[in-house]
């Protein structure tokens, strides 16, 4: 099982989920799954009330609806500024004290706070696809977020059986979105020297660095391995790594191309159709494997 829930929440929450698409209806099913009271908006009802269905939670015409009485409110409409900030306006005018907890992956937690009555209700919980399976989700403080607020999205998402990480600050791509940046600047660096093929890089990643990240984060790797021995390795190679600043050419290109990968059935290799449904059936399989041998924190300082 993903959800490792030892012990109910004492507290029954009343959860609104604003946006029910790839991210918004899998964040329903982690919190109705809890237990608590789930009432899902889209602005196309249908959505809605898919996700409602699939979660066991309700679905509801319209944002007052659906946060009027909440006490936490999850944002996962899609990623435009104007289109968040006007979905937050909505939110404050119909609730006047639940949080705010937004799903954004890129939009600065500051650009949200600053077309908020009141910023010190907002916090980021950022989950990852798909979000009833990946146990990470990180929360970060906006400007204005009192630390108590963040303890307790902490504590909602720990009980909800997820992998809460706390993060001091915002930072762009908070901790996984930047660590998965500088592998993949460094990937495409080594093809675009010739060294390997996309699939080669790709292969030394799931024969060898993932299935040891699985168990093991940088830190303690290095740790087992000895800092002596990792302080010439990084003297050693740190030098010849890929700086690219911006999207390389074997990437911008292809996008313009419009070769998006498993969407179009070519990406850097073709794929067809059903790889990304497949891809999400192992890997439920693999984190329930992992479940089996690892201890997971639930809160870390
Ligand atoms: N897809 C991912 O891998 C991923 C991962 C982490 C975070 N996120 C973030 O989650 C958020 C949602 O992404 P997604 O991938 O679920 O997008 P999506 O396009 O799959 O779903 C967005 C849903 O929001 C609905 N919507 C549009 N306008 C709305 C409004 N005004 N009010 C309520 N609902 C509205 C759409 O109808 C759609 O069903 C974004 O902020 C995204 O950056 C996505």
């Amino acid at each position: 099982m993903t959800e490792r829930l030892t012990e109910r929440t004492a507290v029954t929450e009343r959860i609104a989920v604003l946006g029910a698409g790839v991210m918004g209806a899998g964040i329903a099913r982690v919190f109705a799954r809890a237990g608590h009271e789930v009432r899902v908006f889209d602005v196309d009802p249908a959505a809605a009330t898919r996700a409602a269905e699939s979660a066991g939670a309700s679905a509801h015409d319209t944002v007052e609806a659906a946060v009027v009485s909440a006490t936490v409110v999850l944002e996962a409409a899609p990623e435009r500024l104007e289109l968040k900030l006007a979905l937050l306006a909505q939110i404050e005018a119909a609730n006047a004290d639940a949080v705010i907890a937004s799903n954004t992956s890129s939009i600065g937690a500051d650009a949200l706070a600053a077309g908020m009555r009141d910023p010190s209700r907002l916090v980021i919980a950022h989950f990852f696809n798909p979000a009833d399976t990946v146990p990470l989700v990180e929360v970060v403080p906006g400007p204005a977020t009192p630390q108590a607020t963040v303890d307790r999205m902490v504590a909602l998402l720990s009980e909800a059986g997820k992998v809460a990480v706390p993060l001091a600050q915002q930072v762009p791509g908070f901790i996984a979105n930047r660590l998965q940046a500088a592998l993949y600047r460094e990937a495409m660096h080594l093809v675009e020297l010739g060294v390997a093929s996309p699939a080669q890089v790709d292969q030394v990643v799931t024969a060898g660095l993932g299935p040891r990240w699985a168990l093991a984060g940088p830190f303690e790797v290095m740790d087992l391995g000895g800092l002596d021995v990792w302080t010439s390795v990084t003297d050693g190679i740190f030098p010849s790594l890929g700086d690219a600043s911006a999207a390389p050419d074997m990437l911008r290109e292809r996008a313009d191309r419009g070769e998006l990968g498993a969407k179009t059935g070519q990406g850097f290799l073709p794929r067809d159709a059903d790889a990304s449904a497949r891809f999400a059936g192992r890997l439920r399989s693999l984190i329930d494997a992992r479940d089996g041998i690892v201890e997971v924190p639930s809160n870390l300082e």
